[in-house]
């Protein structure tokens, strides 16, 4: 049996559907409930939903033996596990935003309203800038417009919310999309497995 983390949303149903059609399905996931688990025993295969930014988690620790998470996920964190395959969707990028037309005098130190706390830090220390960390757990383009902070660090997708809060882009600090990751001893105990996943979802992928 593979354990499979699937990050609720948008990116989990895509990869859902990429998995289903290389024939690990589980019909359930397709109804509308609020199940969170979901197994297909005949194709040995169990998918957990999680939030997104817990998808590292679980596999890190083993509850899952494969996940799929955002790069942007794998750089804050930094957890110790396998990252296997570029699946070359939920594209996004990492990015530094502030009010239209702000400039940064450089005089104390920057505010930065964040939920990337740690890519922000190293972001600001590789430019030798004294910033302020704002930790914050979303709606973040808020910030700034209430003067929360100066800037926000944040992922860039379509840009909509950035342009509908009259926010743009200062700087880029590093490109996003999701990767398969896997536990460390699943990889070696489960590799036929899981290597057969991959391959599966590669040729999705290309
Ligand atoms: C993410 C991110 C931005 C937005 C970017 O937020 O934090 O707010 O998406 O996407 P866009 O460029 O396509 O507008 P999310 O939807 O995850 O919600 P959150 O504010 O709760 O973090």
């Amino acid at each position: 049996m593979i354990n499979i983390a699937l990050p609720k949303g948008r990116l989990g149903d895509s990869v859902y559907k990429s998995l289903e059609a290389i024939g690990y399905e589980c019909p359930e996931m397709n109804e509308d409930n609020r199940k969170l688990i979901f197994e297909n025993e005949e194709k040995g295969v169990k998918y957990i939903l999680v939030k997104p930014s817990d998808v590292a988690v679980y596999v890190e620790h083993g509850a899952a033996d494969i996940g799929i998470v955002g790069y942007d996920v794998i750089k804050e964190n930094e957890p110790d596990v396998f990252e296997l395959l570029d699946l070359d969707i939920g594209k996004c990028s990492m990015a530094v935003a502030a009010p239209k037309g702000f400039e940064d005098t450089g005089r104390g130190p920057l505010r930065v309203a964040t939920k990337y706390p740690h890519i922000a830090k190293e972001y600001y220390m590789s430019i030798n800038r004294q910033i302020e960390i704002i930790t914050l757990h979303g709606s973040i383009e808020l910030a700034p417009i209430v003067g929360l902070s100066d800037v926000i660090v944040d992922i860039v997708e379509t840009g909509a919310t950035l342009r509908e809060n009259g926010l743009e882009v200062c700087s880029y600090i590093v490109k996003s999309s999701a990767r398969v990751i896997a536990n460390k001893s699943s990889y070696h105990f489960k590799r036929d497995s899981i290597e057969k996943i991959l391959s599966g979802l590669g040729e999705k992928a290309l």
